[in-house]
């Protein structure tokens, strides 16, 4: 990329510069500048390997370098502008590392009259408290985000060719202004730095005797981590960006202002409606812009064993949505039991928070939902993120549709994937206003059209309760009559929990009708297990030779229970016992016992009524005696993976003659062998191939398991402590 790379400042943000540069092969050769007392530094810096040269004179350092870095503290910049300005060449990039932008533009202004064309400002944000070019490391940037902040006049091949330097140095390069990024920065660097100085700096001098630091645990560890780092640098960075920070410290001291008050005040439900908003919105940006950083979980599962014992799995995922939802929506205030305390269900409560819907809770799967009711929720600040959960997605696409404000829905990889026109096309039809990508997939851009819906009648052409909670949802704002036709039956929780808080919901047949008069009354819901979770131990414990299992307080609504019905089918042996009514949805406990089981066609009418549950039969077919086949189920291909797919190719690296279709799988059954496979993030798959370990003859492997944590992060725990061997591993 570069014949001479000219490092100016070789200390530790220069000097990874200068090995990363080298590990990459993007310059030929690379040399440093430093004045008469960085000598030693540079001496060392040649001696590690990191610059083939060093100069003390600037005009011996630059001569023939194609690309300068400088990479010394925001204060002397100016200064080092004024060393280059006599030297400045046409036909080189100059590049800075400035974590202000602001400060660097001016210094250039001051220096040369405008900035130059040819010097193109970036940050990388890396660090580490060390300084000095032997604390520099190859990998100082790798996987870490890097800001390059053009101006006007800024040579667009110039700043391409800095973008790549970066790129191949490993970072996820980001283009924004010079205002903006100093925004950024002051929220997320410069103040928790100066938070950090001024905590210690008041501990400290009220401490005498050394008491907090000596009983200080990992809490004060962690928060004052960054008070470790060079003061003079700190000192001129918050100087160079302090018309940016000094508005900031004004809002943290409101901020702290305000929680005092509560304290005083004994206002223990706001504090922690603060300190609840704070802890879910942490997690949901960890999951969103770190989701692809962030450790990779393995499964290892040894083979054999047998399931026994008695277990309840966690809260329904779909009704957990629905009951945020209504929740939010009804007058009053609703109580939620049993709410699934997973990824998914969490990425719907977080938009009801950020739509100014106060929600108390999860502890202990308990809920409690101070609904604003139906037209009380506020504009977003900011974009809706829905991780992984196609179910938010789509339901929220619907209600949102005929807000009186505007919004954008996002979701993860997978998610973005996912087809959204099923439900933008009716919901169009309807008057709304959603734009997708070009695919018809995520980001959705929704502009409120409150009192512009109109009902519509509509004949779904896949059986798809989300598609059909999404169009209720939105006829809930639409003038005139909402139907939605259903080709098969789906799952009915949307509208069950609509009569439940009160609002009324025609069913005739195949159609559901509703209107948007009426209103929602809170009112209390208690979730059962999720059967479709329930579905790993009823498929684990009927192929597992000796296995004995009983499944308390699991749902069992019509519309769910396929899998048992598959289940029998093929010979398994379970119970329905102690069946009961619990807030509208029936719920039972459910015996299973070993039974061999044998293939089966599967009947196309129970297919949408258990279609999450797949993946796991396909692992009994595998362990049945003949041939299973399943057709009717090209929606499996739309799921948070290609379940046709990912499962086919699992089981055929476990040695099991599985046949993909396109509309489904034909499965011989026969031995599992071991082996390694992935589960391309889907929960489902990656449960799903931990529970064949039971009938497997040697190890399986199953990579990319963190999404467990979307629908059923107990998993692992549960399915150890009821015999099966599983250590889940992270890298
Ligand atoms: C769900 C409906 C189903 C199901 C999903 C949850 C719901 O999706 O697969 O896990 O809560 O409404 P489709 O409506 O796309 O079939």
């Amino acid at each position: 990329m570069f014949n001479r790379l000219c490092v100016i400042g070789v200390g530790l943000i220069g000097g990874s510069i200068a090995r990363a540069a080298r590990q990459h092969g993007l310059s030929k050769s690379v040399v440093g500048y430093g004045r008469q007392q960085d000598i030693h530094n540079l001496e060392t810096a040649k001696r590690l390997g990191v610059i083939d040269e060093f100069y003390l004179q600037i005009e011996d350092a630059v001569k023939g370098a194609d690309c300068v870095v400088i990479a010394t503290p925001v204060a002397s910049i100016e200064s080092i502008f004024a060393l280059l300005e006599p030297f400045w060449s046409e036909h080189t990039i100059y590049t800075d590392v400035g974590s202000t932008k602001g400060s660097v533009v001016s210094a250039a202004q001051r220096v040369f009259g405008v900035v130059p064309d040819n010097l193109v400002l970036a940050h990388p944000i890396a660090g580490a408290e060390r300084s000095g070019v032997e604390a520099s490391v190859d990998d100082l940037f790798l996987n870490k985000r890097l800001i390059i902040t053009p101006l006007s006049n800024t040579r667009t091949e110039a700043m391409h060719k800095i973008q790549c330097f970066w790129e191949w140095c490993g970072s996820l390069v980001s283009v924004m202004d010079v205002k903006h990024h100093d925004a950024v920065l002051a929220a997320t660097s410069h103040l928790p730095h100066i938070l950090a100085f001024a905590l210690v700096d008041m501990l400290g001098h009220k401490d005498e005797k050394s008491e907090i630091f000596k009983y200080a645990a990992s809490g004060f560890r962690d928060f004052t981590r960054i008070a470790s780092s060079d003061p003079t640098m700190w000192r001129d960075i918050c100087s160079a960006n302090k018309n940016e920070i000094i508005p900031l410290i004004q809002q943290t001291r409101e901020q702290l202002d305000k929680i005092q008050c509560l304290l005083e005040n004994e206002d223990s439900q706001q504090l922690f409606a603060i300190f609840a908003y704070a802890n879910t919105a942490r997690q949901r940006f960890l999951n969103q812009f770190e989701g692809n950083m962030s450790k990779s979980i393995t499964f290892q599962v040894q083979p054999g064993g047998t399931l026994q014992g008695e277990a309840r799995v966690p809260g329904d995922k779909s009704m957990s949505h629905r009951s945020v939802m209504l929740g939010s929506l009804a007058e009053g205030v609703t109580h939620v039991k049993g709410f699934l305390e997973a990824e998914d269900a969490l990425a719907t409560l977080q938009a009801f928070r950020d739509m100014g819907v106060e929600i108390e809770g999860p502890v202990n799967g308990c809920l409690t939902i101070h609904g604003v009711g139906k037209h009380g929720l506020k504009a977003p600040k900011n974009e809706l993120y829905l991780g992984n959960s196609g179910t938010s997605m789509r339901l929220l696409s619907g209600l949102l549709a005929g807000q009186s404000f505007n919004s954008v829905l996002t979701g993860d990889k997978s998610l973005s994937g996912r087809p959204m026109k099923r439900v933008t096309e009716p919901l169009v039809a309807m008057g709304a206003e959603i734009k997708t990508t070009e695919k018809g997939t995520a980001p959705l851009y929704i502009t409120g059209k409150a009192g512009q819906l109109k009902g519509i009648d509509y004949v779904m052409p896949m059986a798809s309760a989300q598609v059909k909670s999404c169009l209720l949802l939105a006829g809930m704002y639409a003038e005139g009559e909402t139907s939605v036709t259903e080709p098969a039956p789906t799952r009915d929780h949307t509208e069950r929990m609509l009569s439940g808080f009160c609002y009324p919901v025609k069913k005739q047949g195949s159609k559901v009708t509703i209107t948007a008069k009426g209103d929602l009354k809170a009112t209390d819901i208690d979730v059962p297990s999720d059967i479709s979770s329930a579905a790993f131990f009823l498929v684990g414990a009927s192929i597992a030779p000796g296995s004995d299992l009983l499944l308390k307080h699991v749902g069992i609504n019509p519309t769910r229970t396929g899998v048992i019905d598959i289940l029998r089918l093929m010979g398994a042996n379970i119970e329905v016992l102690n069946e009961r009514v619990v807030g509208g949805e029936p719920v039972a406990d459910l015996h299973v016992v070993y039974s061999p089981l044998k293939g089966i066609d599967i009947p196309e009418e129970l297919v949408p009524l258990a279609i999450d549950e797949f993946p796991v039969l396909f692992v009994a077919a595998a362990c049945a005696k003949g041939q299973t086949r399943l057709s009717g189920a090209e929606e499996l291909r739309v799921k948070e993976s290609d379940r046709i797919q990912v499962m086919a190719d699992g089981l055929q690296i476990l040695g099991v003659d599985a046949q993909p279709t396109v509309d489904g799988m034909i499965i011989q059954g026969g031995t599992i062998g071991g082996g390694v496979v992935t589960s391309h993030g889907d929960h489902r798959i990656a449960m799903s191939f931990s529970i064949a370990g039971l009938r497997a003859n040697a190890p399986i492997t199953i990579l990319d398991c963190a999404n467990v944590n979307t629908s059923f992060p107990e998993f692992k725990d549960l399915v150890k402590q009821l015999g099966l061997a599983l250590v889940c591993e992270e890298s």
